[in-house]
């Protein structure tokens, strides 16, 4: 194991360890991957997935899609508390680290699993790489909130996408030559997809799309406990959506958290349910809500950039609605993407009915203001980020 965290000059490539392990995970390696796989003579790497995410519809279909290679570890870790779930993968990650031996780390976001295995390496003294340092939304009732601030500390190459993020890690003490702003990955890997995307079939099998002619329709994902939990706050949203409903198609590939909570609170009347697209679903025309299981990441890529609107919890979906242009509603009070309602398409309506249901009427009516892509956002991180490293090597 290396005492101390400095790359040295040697002869031979360094041998990283990539971490994943959840949804959101996935989009933000792949370009990283792909990008250092050019430079074998730097680099040689591994893949290790934690097992966070293990249903297919929450990984092993974004591998496909991703054309992510199949990971060389898998700790299997699953779903837990987020101690024990914790716990699990740093007791499993350590364990890797001892026998393989890595020169460096390279964890993304702000999961479990990002946090996790930072503090594993931090701990070993394997030098560790964030990618998506210093987004806060200042609200430490998020469990993602936590897992960035405690990664961002313990990092050693701070890779950001926007100038807020810099500002943040500067303001809690984090020194500037550890913090390199390089743009945004999840956008590398949209652009990247997008024309892959426009094959899907999704739009017709929801009968959203006849002879080219796409019908004008809504998207919602829901995920954070702070949404679905608690079944009065799950009932007004579903509510709210159902409202929305009456005016276009609302489309829901929904989270496994929010399908069991729909259930477990007996509010299944509320949604029309897809289980599965063996039916053919052209010219359907649903009374409320659709709910779908998790869509893959080129369906969904097909099915938000068709979209006249989208509603969401989620931190990714803020940003590529920013990319797309596509409007975003974020039923969130707070974000820790600011640069997305600064710049982008995002407005924050937080989980109070009748403002989700004024502004996306508003939004339908009126659209939104001409809008910019932020500094960057160019699909050319990935090749900034293996760059710098190469540097380094
Ligand atoms: C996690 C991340 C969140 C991210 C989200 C994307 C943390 C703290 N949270 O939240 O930041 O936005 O992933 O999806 O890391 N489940 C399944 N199948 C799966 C995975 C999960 O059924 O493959 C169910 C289980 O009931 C589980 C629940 O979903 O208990 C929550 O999963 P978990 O990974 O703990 O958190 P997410 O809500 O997915």
């Amino acid at each position: 194991m290396k005492s101390h965290k400095k790359f040295h000059k040697t002869c031979r490539p360094i041998k990283v360890i990539n971490v994943v392990g959840a949804r959101p995970n996935f989009m933000k390696i792949a370009p990283i991957m792909r990008e250092m796989s050019k430079y074998p003579q730097n680099f040689v790497q591994l893949l290790v997935h934690t097992g966070q995410h293990y249903d297919n519809e929450m990984s092993k279909f974004f591998f496909d899609d991703l054309g992510l290679p199949m990971p060389d570890i898998y700790l299997g870790v699953g779903s837990e508390t987020h101690a024990v779930q914790t716990g699990k993968i740093m007791i499993e990650f350590d364990k890797v680290c001892y026998q393989k031996k890595p020169d460096l780390i390279i964890v993304v976001g702000d999961v479990n699993s990002t946090v996790a295995c930072a503090i594993v390496a931090a701990k070993l003294c394997i030098p560790v790489a964030h990618i998506e340092a210093g987004l806060r939304s200042f609200d430490r009732t998020m469990p993602e909130e936590i897992n960035r601030m405690l990664t961002d500390q313990i990092s050693d190459y701070l890779f950001t996408t926007c100038e807020d993020a810099n500002q943040n890690l500067i303001r809690e003490g984090i020194p500037k030559s550890k913090i390199f702003f390089v743009g945004n990955v999840m956008i590398d890997t949209l652009l990247n997809h997008i024309n892959m995307a426009k094959e899907s079939f999704i739009l017709e099998r929801l009968g959203l799309r006849t002879n080219n002619n796409v019908r004008k329709y809504a998207v919602v994902t829901l995920h954070r406990p702070s949404n679905v939990d608690d079944p009065i706050i799950l009932k007004v949203i579903l509510n709210a959506l159902n409202s929305l409903a009456k005016k276009l198609p609302v489309v829901f590939p929904a989270h496994p958290r929010t399908t069991k909570h729909i259930m477990d609170f007996k509010l299944k009347d509320m949604l029309s349910y897809e289980k599965s697209f063996s039916t053919k679903a052209f010219n359907r025309s649903y009374k409320n809500i659709l709910i779908l299981p998790p869509l893959g990441y080129l369906d969904f890529l097909s099915l938000m950039s068709n979209a006249k609107i989208v509603l969401t919890d989620s931190g990714g979906i803020q940003e590529e609605t920013t990319l797309l242009g596509i409007p975003c509603l974020t039923l969130r009070n707070n974000t820790e993407r600011p640069i997305t309602v600064k710049e982008g398409t995002n407005i924050l309506v937080g989980n109070d009915p009748d403002k989700i249901r004024n502004t996306s009427i508003k939004i339908l009516k009126d659209g939104i203001p001409p809008k910019k892509i932020p500094k960057y956002w160019d699909g050319r991180a990935a090749e900034r980020i293996i760059k710098f490293l190469s540097i380094k090597v």
